[in-house]
């Protein structure tokens, strides 16, 4: 493309798609598709690398990410950042509103029309935002106040903060503060997310969107779909009477306001706001912490100055989180999936906050330390933003005199396995992981997850039944069940929720069920597989990763540390947890076992095979059973050979390949439509290859997508 021309393409296409963002963002309404504006933005991204000094500053390929930062510059603020003088009561309150009323009366005001702003006081991180003739020059954290450091592409990446405004009622040179949050939704997504990966969940939304600002990589900030809400205007020459004015303004320019603010025309207003969102905060998407108070007009405020550490004209009221103080019965310890141990406080119970407290999580034993916890303590619990309880501190006063330290465990509470602590790891692990039975219910959980093998019918109390048979032992031991190891079996469990008793039974649909969803599950794609076997660190991402990057499983497993940590959101932890995993003889042979039951273990991707022979050209197959060789080899082998593959026994299958333990309805419905049945080895006949792969334990030699034993067929 001629420059003229790709210089006025890539203004068009940033207007077009700032626009859509804006629409979407703001508005809620969505101009163009996903995918057209996925499209759009691609061409964008292309003609930028080709053409970079045309790139607009305010170009949406920033809201991506992409820049690393080593070291955040250090800014100093124009306008200081001051923090705001708290108050937790009523009465403080009414103070402020005196003070205020008589510092107006000091410097010759009336103060017949006193309003006061009500906003909530969002739980995030504060960010001063400078706009010089309408576009986001510079994004700066509150630092000490006095200075901050620059992270103005991490504030590119939130879709929210707007890259230009009109300037029309700003002016040119403006500054913005508000607050960048995490919201609850995404902060439990990724909370989740790492339970799933058997690493320490963070602690709360606050402190995570705090620990993403200062991430290097832009755009691993871009992936944490962080929020903001703005609620301060600044500049040399305010151009308004009431900082009310200013906000409205701030929203209709585009700048994400939050709706919740309100004018008070008394301090019986402002203590009727903080009531209704004592309750009412716990539906907004972001955490709340308190009300922030500010008098509304501007010539007031500066009437009223400054503290040296806060404004006169402002106050922030922080709603208690409720606290009840109650006795430590006992320390237990859950032992996870990965061997984690957690520290549990069994409590007295208690009421709070609309639940009854029996339990809550003491994370580690360094939380242990940090409480000075002794047995037999009276503690206090809050319930913080988080729904899960926590113990804040021991209640001094009640402890008995020569209380004894709690003593953390030395050994697994399941199976006795000395604990060990890695370096650098807060918390302590149970090594024996093929033989701990929690760790190993665990993995068998994790495998029939939604995410994972998706075979959910195998849920509710029905692991821990086959576990206790002796049926599972291992991940692979799934594909041994059959109808006569199930049928039958049942038992009563106790719900530790409720109290109630439930009967966990194996009757003739829930068999069927359950098979079915074993066959189905050979379907599977490979990343959701590699992410069921629950290699320590690969969650659901960086199993997909791992798969995009290396294909299968052998090359995989071939992999080096390096080539493993030049994988993208692939750390080094997690590689060599990978690595680690790959030398564990017994893992090899699983993997093995998996392949031969016909589970994927690589791309699923029909444009990586190359026809090498159309032997099978116009031909449709449909593999049933197990085989001597994975069926994922065979089925890859039907498309070398120019066939086809098909999705269920129907009419237009020529060919069922049937192995051994071929479900009984696929038999029955193959005979009805007169489908040809034909075995392996008759398949291996067909295309020229008449004996049986040789099984072997190195599963490297089995190697799907290696082309040059294509010499053989
Ligand atoms: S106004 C000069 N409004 O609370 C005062 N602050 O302790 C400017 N915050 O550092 C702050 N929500 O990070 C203001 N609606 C709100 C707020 C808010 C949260 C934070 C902010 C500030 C701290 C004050």
């Amino acid at each position: 493309m001629e420059q003229k021309a790709a210089e006025q393409k890539i203004i068009d296409l940033t207007q077009k798609l700032n626009h859509y963002n804006l629409m979407y963002y703001q508005k809620h309404t969505s101009l163009v598709s996903d995918f057209e504006f996925d499209k759009m933005l691609e061409e964008l991204q292309n003609l930028e690398n080709q053409f970079p000094p045309f790139k607009q500053p305010d170009s949406p390929t920033q809201r991506v990410g992409g820049t690393i930062s080593k070291d955040f510059l250090t800014v100093k603020h124009k306008y200081q950042m001051l923090s705001l003088g708290n108050t937790y009561s009523e009465e403080d309150l009414i103070d402020f509103d005196k003070r205020v009323k008589k510092g107006l009366i000091e410097a010759d005001f009336s103060f017949a029309d006193i309003e006061y702003v009500c906003e909530l006081k969002f739980d995030g991180v504060s960010i001063s935002l400078i706009y010089e003739n309408g576009l986001l020059v510079r994004g700066v954290t509150r630092g000490d106040g006095v200075q901050g450091d620059e992270v103005t592409n991490n504030v590119k990446t939130i879709k929210k903060i707007p890259m230009r405004v009109n300037v029309d009622k700003l002016g040119n040179e403006f500054e913005v503060r508000g607050e960048i949050f995490m919201p609850k939704k995404v902060f439990e997504e990724i909370n989740q997310e790492r339970e799933e990966m058997g690493i320490e969940k963070y602690a709360n939304p606050r402190n995570t969107a705090s620990g993403t600002m200062k991430l290097q990589e832009s755009s691993e900030v871009a992936k944490r779909k962080l929020d903001a809400f703005i609620y301060f205007y600044y500049a040399d020459k305010i151009p308004f009477k009431m900082h009310s004015e200013a906000v409205e303004t701030l929203e209709n320019v585009g700048f994400p306001v939050s709706n919740t603010y309100k004018k008070c025309k008394n301090v019986e207003e402002v203590l009727a706001f903080i009531q209704y969102w004592d309750k009412e905060r716990e539906n907004l998407p972001v955490e709340t912490d308190g009300v922030v108070i500010k008098v509304n007009r501007y010539d007031y405020q500066n009437a009223l100055g400054f503290t040296s550490k806060s404004p006169r004209w402002a106050i922030a009221y922080k709603y208690k989180a409720e606290s009840v103080s109650t006795q430590l019965k006992s320390v237990s310890y859950q032992v996870g999936r990965t061997g984690a141990i957690t520290p549990v406080a069994e409590l007295t119970p208690i009421f709070l906050a609309g639940t009854t407290v029996k339990r809550a999580s003491l994370h580690n034993a360094n939380e242990i330390e940090r409480l000075g916890l002794c047995e037999n303590d009276f503690v206090f619990v809050e319930k913080g933003g988080e729904i899960i309880p926590k113990v804040t501190s021991v209640d001094a006063d009640k402890r008995k005199p020569n209380a004894t330290p709690i003593q953390y465990i030395t050994h697994c509470p399941e199976c006795n396995t000395e604990l060990v602590r890695n370096e650098k790891e807060a918390n302590h692990f149970c090594p024996n992981s093929k033989g701990c039975p929690p760790q190993i219910k665990g993995k068998l959980e994790h495998f029939i997850h939604r995410k994972a093998m998706n075979m959910d019918s195998l849920g509710e109390g029905k692991i821990e039944l086959l576990f206790e048979k002796g049926l599972l032992k291992n991940i692979d031991d799934f594909y041994t069940l059959t109808y006569k190891k199930l049928f039958g079996l049942e038992k009563v469990i106790l719900d530790a929720d409720t109290g109630k008793t439930k009967k966990i039974g194996f009757k003739e649909k829930t068999v069927e069920n359950i098979l079915a969803a074993l066959e189905k599950s050979k379907e599977i794609p490979f990343e959701k597989v590699l992410f069921g076997l629950g290699i320590r660190f690969v969650g659901e991402t960086g199993a997909k990763k791992l798969v995009e990057h290396f294909e299968n499983i052998d090359n995989l497993a071939n992999a080096t540390l390096e080539k493993l940590a030049e994988v993208r959101d692939v750390g080094e932890r997690t590689a060599q947890s990978v690595v680690d995993f790959f030398q564990v003889k017994e893992n090899l042979a699983l993997i093995e076992n998996l392949k031969n039951y016909g589970l994927q273990f690589s791309q699923t991707n029909a444009n990586k095979i190359i026809v090498s022979d159309d032997k099978l050209a116009g031909k449709t197959f449909l593999f049933s059973g197990t085989f001597s060789q994975s069926r994922e080899d065979l089925q890859n082998k039907v498309l070398e050979f120019g066939g086809k593959l098909g999705n269920g026994v129907a009419k237009t299958l020529d060919f069922l390949v049937a192995g051994e333990n071929m479900g009984p309805s696929k038999l029955e419905k193959a005979q009805k439509l007169k489908i040809t049945m034909i075995t392996e080895k008759d398949f291996l006949e067909m295309i020229g290859e008449n004996k049986t792969s040789n099984k072997s334990a190195n599963i490297s030699t089995n190697n799907t997508n290696n082309i040059s034993q294509k010499g053989l067929f």
